[in-house]
């Protein structure tokens, strides 16, 4: 089984113009590759809303504050492709940096407000470079639906942002992280881990799915997110840079209970920054 490739935005326009005049939707899953079971479940679900879906591979330098992180990224396309022809993905579109930021290259897209705090207090710049991406991939292959992972939160509530106040015509899609046997949400950086790492890494999503289940059952939030950074921190990672409870859909703290919250993290291990974030469920204003 193979897929075809594209590398330009051309290429990319020539064949979905063929699949629009055949009337066919179109799904989008953009990625930075070294793909696991987290976006082959992307693709799966794009699948059920679309007729046909590209999966963009692009490791998007300007997303990287840091040029050790983009260098250290995994890079495996040969393999990714192998596994988006196995979930029958239709097309990968894998530019050049050249292609997506050819030389005068001068536009920044920047939503404020829900990029700012969590990961865009510690990651500079970031959320700039994945919504500037972002925006080019949706208007490059416009697609109907585009799906993007829950492990992302912040990133997702971000694009749901930009396509909101840009009138992008495109529903997004949210999916549901997808967790290794211990609990480990799936990740490229999961790679990086040292052997003893990995058998450390999914006391994050422990502390943070036992946090979740206090606050819900009545316990005082800054008490349960003490305690979940202690425990991140005595399993043996070396900071936790947040761990905060935000309102699920604007990611502003929560001042109130009774609105769907989310308690997201970061935390670093191994060298490895690894990010992850649940849900916490309250009913009727008193938490449940
Ligand atoms: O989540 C990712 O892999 C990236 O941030 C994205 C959305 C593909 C943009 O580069």
């Amino acid at each position: 089984m193979s897929i075809s490739i594209v590398r330009t935005v051309a290429g990319l326009r020539e064949q979905i113009n063929e699949w629009r005049h055949a009337g066919y939707r179109l799904g989008l899953v953009p990625t930075m590759g070294a793909l696991h079971e987290g976006h082959l479940s992307l693709v799966r679900l794009a699948k059920e809303h679309a007729d046909k879906t590209v999966v963009t591979l692009f490791v998007n330098p300007k997303q990287f504050n840091r040029p050790d992180d983009l260098a250290a990224y995994p890079r495996s396309e040969a393999d990714d492709a192998g596994k988006l022809a196995g979930v029958g993905a239709d097309l990968l579109f894998a530019p050049e940096p050249e292609e997506m930021y050819p030389e005068g290259f001068s536009t920044t897209v920047s939503v404020a407000g829900v990029s700012e705090g969590l990961c865009g207090a510690f990651r500079p710049g970031h959320f700039d470079g994945v919504a500037t991406v972002v925006a080019k991939l949706l208007l490059q292959s416009q697609p109907d639906v585009a799906v993007f992972g829950e492990k992302d939160f912040q990133q997702l509530a971000v694009i749901r942002r930009l396509v909101a106040d840009l009138n992008i015509p495109v529903s997004i899609v949210g999916g549901a992280t997808v967790r290794e046997d211990d609990g480990l949400a799936m990740s490229s950086r999961n790679l990086r881990l040292t052997a003893n790492g990995r058998t450390i890494a999914s006391r994050l999503s422990d502390a943070l799915f036992g946090a979740a289940q206090q606050i819900s059952s009545g316990e005082g939030p800054d008490a349960a997110i003490a305690r979940a950074k202690a425990e991140i921190l005595a399993a043996g990672f070396s900071e936790v840079e947040y761990l905060e409870l935000r309102d699920a859909g604007t990611l502003a703290p929560v001042t109130r209970p009774g609105r769907p919250a989310r308690l997201l993290a970061a935390a670093w291990l191994d060298g490895v920054r690894l990010i992850d974030n649940v849900p916490v469920g309250y009913s009727s204003g008193v938490p449940r």
